[in-house]
């Protein structure tokens, strides 16, 4: 149609298991969600709401960047973490999905390119195209469980590639970044004169130990451009809060070159609520009890699942490190989409692999974070559906 911008004309055709659920849903039938990722509607620990009464909140002396002591809060919630960073080096937005946003008109021109993982939870697609940018997607390999291969994000890159996106750990495949990953992609990095977007909303929730692995790039000292992000979203479950965080890092000249540019860009939309940055020190300090709660509740989820599996099924938990999910390898026939719809039939919603860009195989996509009578009460569906 014309009259519109070509970056808006995004398809909006259901697929068939969007259309299987709205009709299951019109018909009033039950159905057990494990899509669902909204961590407010989990039954997870909440903060008093009361917290956001600030005896300020309705005063208004914005600070392009956000509120010095909210960032002094962002800054002394990662000291807790063993990361030393300065609250000069942050920038708060939104959420971090508009941080990536700031970021793609900082350092891309139109028909530039970032690289992004695949397979990955798809977030980027649309606040790339927002922007002008194009994506260059490189794989996670399955033989590597889905960790980052520099070979791949080398052979994806071009001369518009203006940024390497990492998500640490990946969602929904739950892997960490490693130190001998970081040390090769910063060499690609600065060969290439690209910068590193490293996404770190999941990283508070590893499910075990691993030697080597890299909690943050915030606060260390590499030979590129770096951007670590997280958010109140899933650090304290509070997604409509609206408030996430942008560590800037790298060479101290671009370092502050950046700062000094995404500072206009912030100060554009000036997005960040005033109660929410004024309650931001006492919401940080309740993220570790909602953090607790939440590790907790998937790591019971998954021990489920992986008991619920017969010795001989033909499908498996992919094994992962953390996050919020499980990926099950399926065999190929029927596959992704058949099973979704099998299941849905069985009252059970799942998610198909290939809305994330899985390769090489068949996957679903099961959230942990329901109940575990919730999930439990699916479990029995899920093994006969897969057992065919
Ligand atoms: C890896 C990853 N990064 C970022 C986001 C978006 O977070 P926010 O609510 O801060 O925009 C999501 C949403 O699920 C996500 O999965």
């Amino acid at each position: 149609m014309s009259g519109f911008s070509s970056r808006t004309d995004f398809p909006r055709e259901w697929n068939p298991l969007a259309r299987a659920l709205a009709e299951r849903r019109a018909r009033g039938e039950a159905l057990v969600d494990l899509t669902e990722s909204n961590p407010t509607r989990a039954g997870l620990p909440l903060p008093d709401p009361g917290l956001l009464a600030t005896s300020e909140a309705f005063t208004y002396a914005p600070e392009p960047t956000g509120l010095r002591s909210a960032r002094e809060a962002v800054a002394s919630y990662l000291g807790t973490r063993g990361v030393a960073v300065s609250a000069e080096h942050l920038i708060l937005s939104a959420s971090t999905s508009e941080a990536y946003a700031w970021l793609f008109k900082l350092l891309c021109e139109p028909g530039d390119n970032v690289l992004v993982p695949a397979p990955c939870y798809p977030l980027f697609e649309y606040l790339a195209r927002l922007e002008g940018v194009e994506l260059r997607p490189y794989r996670l390999p399955h033989a590597h469980g889905f960790g980052l291969d520099v070979g791949e994000v080398a052979a994806e890159g071009d001369a518009r590639s203006r940024a390497v996106l990492v998500v640490n750990p990946g969602n929904p495949t739950g892997h960490f970044l490693h130190e001998g990953e970081l040390a090769a992609l910063a060499a690609v990095c600065e060969e290439r004169g690209l910068a590193l977007i490293c996404d770190e909303v999941f990283s508070e929730f590893s499910w075990d130990e691993e030697p080597d692995r890299v909690a943050t790039v915030a606060g260390r000292t590499l030979p590129m451009l770096t951007f670590s992000l997280s958010g109140l979203s899933k650090v304290a479950g509070m997604p409509g809060l609206k408030l996430g965080w942008t560590h800037v890092g790298g060479p101290s000249a671009a370092r502050d070159e950046a700062l000094g540019r995404l500072e206009l860009v912030a100060d554009t939309f000036l997005s960040v609520g005033t109660p929410v940055q004024q309650a931001l020190p006492a919401l940080l300090g309740h993220a570790p009890r909602f953090q607790a709660a939440l590790l907790a509740r998937v790591k019971e989820n998954r021990g489920q699942l992986v008991a619920a599996r017969p010795e001989s099924a033909s499908w498996s938990v992919v094994p992962a490190h953390g996050g919020w999910c499980a990926v099950l390898r399926i065999p190929r026939e029927p596959g992704e989409e058949a099973t979704c719809l099998a299941l849905l039939e069985a009252g059970v919603l799942v998610q198909p692999g290939y809305f994330y860009d899985f390769a090489g195989g068949a996957f679903l996509v099961l959230s942990l974070l329901p109940p575990p009578e919730v999930f439990g009460a699916a479990l029995g569906a899920l093994v006969r559906v897969l057992a065919g």
